[in-house]
Parts: structure tokens; sequence; C-alpha cells
């Protein structure tokens, strides 16, 4: 057992002053049992309070895409600071950078013609909401099941109501306290704000738009949900989202918080080749500055002008968070794409090796992925296949994906409950091939007991 005293006196203290955590998501602590306390960073190690060393692949939920302390990344951000302030205020003053930044997005973003920054993805979710409702004049927004999309009252509900397919008015369901996201203090009028459908279920997407569409401002989904085991999309269900969305005139808005950047600099629409109007992006945009942005065609966007939109924020746009997101670009773009290719194998690396672990252990195992990151999913048959419902994962076993993740952290590895994994362009096969020789260990201890 790892020494972890220094981290625990510190849960102590730490527990006294924050009743609950910075991003207190219902996010399990049971593979730490207490909080960790990092000391300080190298590439994709981070080292404890304690001295223990650990290869990390949280990825701090997702905007450490570019790695640790890329030198590069921190040399500009230095120079950057010797000559500017970090904020200037965000209608008054600007620099060069804003338009550069812009125009990088237009570049690379396919449904960008025009954007608007600020600083987190729930932030974007709600200027996407306020767009589609002014652009429309309608209320009621689509959303599916088992998406998140922010904290906020409005999307943190994604519960599919039992009787869906026949339900009047298919508003969200009523959250449990088991679920994930449950949370009391919420406005008693936020389920009425959206539909909440099943994902990848044409039938039911088309019965409801075809009845309400009159009602609908916009549809907003993550198109690989990478918070729920990154399930895919079956093939056709974007391009039906897209057939339906230009039929009635209904704003389709992609949630890119996770996948912008990460899935290359087009994010998903650029991967999966379906454009919606607009989209939302953060997390890993502005190499681990807070960071967030909506792009999308002009039609739209123009809204924020022509219909008034206030969509203010002291430090919208700030200077330095701008120059960060541009400098995180260009090292993306760097070398034909390097960054990109280093994720790839390293991801490649480990998504084998896992599955020939369970074939070595006789166990079953599905990895559920998009472009850095995956699922480690022990006890779903299938190996490295898209999973499109929570049917195509029949068997998952979380108690032992849970009990793997623990003895990985012992051993030296920190992975995200799920093992959600997240890699960054700071990990190396050297990484892989440690991370997989813990996983052996882990799973002979395991099996063996
Ligand atoms: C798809 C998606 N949308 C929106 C959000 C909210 O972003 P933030 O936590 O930056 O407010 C998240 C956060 O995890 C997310 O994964």
């Amino acid at each position: 057992m790892k020494d972890y005293t220094n981290s625990e006196e510190l849960t102590k203290q730490f527990n006294e002053l924050f009743p609950a955590g910075h991003s207190n998501l219902n996010m399990s602590l049971e593979a730490t049992e207490h909080r960790l306390f990092i000391d300080h960073v190298e590439k994709a190690h981070v080292f404890d309070v304690d001295g223990n060393e650990y290869i990390e692949y949280n990825g701090a939920m997702g905007p450490m895409f570019l790695g640790h302390k890329n030198e590069e990344f921190m040399e500009s951000v230095k120079t950057f600071l010797d000559k500017h302030a970090t904020v200037y205020g965000s209608s008054l003053l600007y620099t060069e950078e804003d338009i550069k930044l812009a125009q990088k997005i237009v570049e690379h973003v396919p449904c960008a013609e025009q954007v608007k920054f600020c600083l987190s993805g729930s932030e974007a979710v709600q200027m996407a909401i306020r767009i589609a409702r002014a652009y429309t004049g309608r209320n009621r927004i689509i959303r599916f099941g088992m998406h998140y999309h922010g904290w906020l009252d409005n999307v943190i509900n994604s519960v599919v109501k039992e009787d869906v397919a026949t339900a009047e008015t298919p508003t969200a369901g009523e959250m449990l306290k088991t679920d994930t996201h449950y949370c009391e203090g919420m406005s008693p009028w936020q389920q009425e704000e959206s539909f909440v459908l099943p994902w990848n279920d044409f039938e039911v997407l088309e019965s409801v738009i075809e009845k309400h569409h009159n009602e609908i401002a916009m549809m907003h989904f993550e198109a690989i949900i990478c918070n729920t085991l990154c399930l895919s999309p079956k093939p056709g269900f974007l391009e039906k989202i897209r057939e339906l969305c230009d039929k009635y005139d209904i704003v389709m808005s992609m949630d890119e918080v996770i996948t912008g950047w990460r899935l290359g600099l087009g994010g998903a629409q650029g991967y999966l080749g379906v454009v919606p109007d607009i989209c939302t992006m953060a997390k890993a945009i502005a190499g681990g500055y807070p960071f967030s942005c909506i792009a999308g065609k002009k039609k739209y966007m123009s809204t924020l002008k022509n219909k008034q939109i206030l969509t203010a924020g002291t430090f919208n746009g700030y200077a330095l968070g701008v120059h960060a997101s541009l400098k995180n670009i260009e090292l993306l773009e760097a070398n034909a794409g390097a960054v990109y290719k280093q994720v790839e194998a390293v991801q490649n690396r480990l998504m084998t090796g896992y599955v020939e672990l369970a074939e070595k252990y006789g166990i079953d195992l599905r990895i559920t992925y998009a472009p850095g990151i995956f699922f480690v999913l022990f006890g779903a048959k299938g190996g490295i296949t898209p999973a499109y419902t929570m049917d195509n994962l029949e068997g998952i076993n979380r108690p032992f994906i849970n009990q793997f993740r623990k003895e990985m952290q012992e051993e030296g590895v920190l992975t995200m409950p799920n093992m959600r994994t997240y890699i960054s362009g700071s990990h190396t096969i050297e990484d892989a091939e440690f991370t997989l020789k813990v996983a052996d260990k882990a799973l002979a201890r395991m099996l063996n007991n």
C-alpha cells in the first residue's frame, strides 16, 4: 500500500473548508478513498505530496490534450505575460490575437463562420440555447438521454421518460437519488424546457419532431457521448438529425466541449463529416486555460447582434486565454499534426494491449473510444468495437472495473471512473508499456486471489 499520510492530513483540512470539493459532479472518490494532493508534474507524470509518482490519464477531464508543461507553450505564455495584462476588458480593449484566433477556428471547424468567446463549457451551452431560441422564436430544446452539457438547471436532467414513445410531452423524466446527476435545489420548471429522447432511436426522434416541431428551438447533443462510455451515433443518426433540423428550421447544435480539438482541429464534425449549424467548444481548446467558444454559421451567430442577445462576461475573450488558445492551435497544427499522431500511437498501443491482457486472462472486455479518449469496460464483450446503446454493453462489471482502477493507482497509474482514459501529447509509448505492465499485475492479483 502506498504511503498517503500527507494527502490524508490535507484531505481532513480540505473537507472542513470545502463541503463538496471543487467540481463535485458525483464523481466517485472510491479509487482514492481520500483526495490526492499534487506536488508537481513532469509531462504525463504527477507526483503527490507523499512522493508517489503516477502516470495520469485524467487529462483534467479533457483540457490537457496538448499535455502538461509543453515547453514551447509555456515559453510562449511567459513571453506574452512579459508584455501584456491577463485581461483587458471584454468590450473595451482587444489584442490582434482575437482576430487571429477567430480566423484559425473558422479555418478548421466546418460550421464556423463566426465565433464568440467565453470561459466554460456550461456557459457556451447556455449561449447556444439563447441563440437558438432567439433565432427560432421557439422555446423547447431536444436533448438525449445520458448526455451531459454542464451543471445548469436547464440541461442537467437527461433522464428519458419511460413512456417517451407515447408521452404527449416527452419532457425530462424524474431524476433518482442514485442518478449521477441527481441534484436538489433546481428550478421546479427545468423539466419543461427540454424533451429528452433516447440516443440513437430514429423512430422516437422522428415522431416527436413531426408532432412538436413548432415548439422546438434546437437539438443539442454530443456526437459521440464521451461522457457516457463513448456511445457512438448509429450510422445515419446524425444525418437524420441534420435532415430534421433542415426540414423544420431547428438549430442543430453540436456539443464539442470534449471533442473540440481532441478528435482533430475540425472536432467531431470534421471527424464524422456531419456539419451542425452551431457548436460549443471548451476544455482542450486552450492548452489547459479556461476558455470556451461558440462557433457557427453567420445566419445563426449574427442573431447575437441582430436580436440583442445578452452574452456578457467580464473575462470573455481575456487576453491570456486567447493567447493560450492560439498557441495551442499552432502547436497542434505543427509538424503535420505530430501531436495527433503521437496520441493515436499511444492510444492504439494501450487499447490493443488491454485486449491482449483480457485474452491472456480469459475475461470479457469491450473498449469504446473516440480519438484521444477511451473506456476499458471489463465484463462486456466485443474488443475494440463501437457501442451505440447500453444494450451493446451488457455484462459490464462496474465493481471489477473500479477495483481494477484502484489496483492501477496502487501501482502508479491514475485513470477516471469507468476506466475513462484521456490521452495527451505528453504520453509516450514507454508510458503505455508501463501502464500495460501495471494492468497485467493488477489483473493477476485480482483474478488469482
Ligand atoms: C459535453 C460537455 N458539455 C458541457 C460541459 C460543461 O463544461 P464545463 O465543465 O466547462 O462547464 C461538459 C463538461 O464536462 C461536457 O463534457
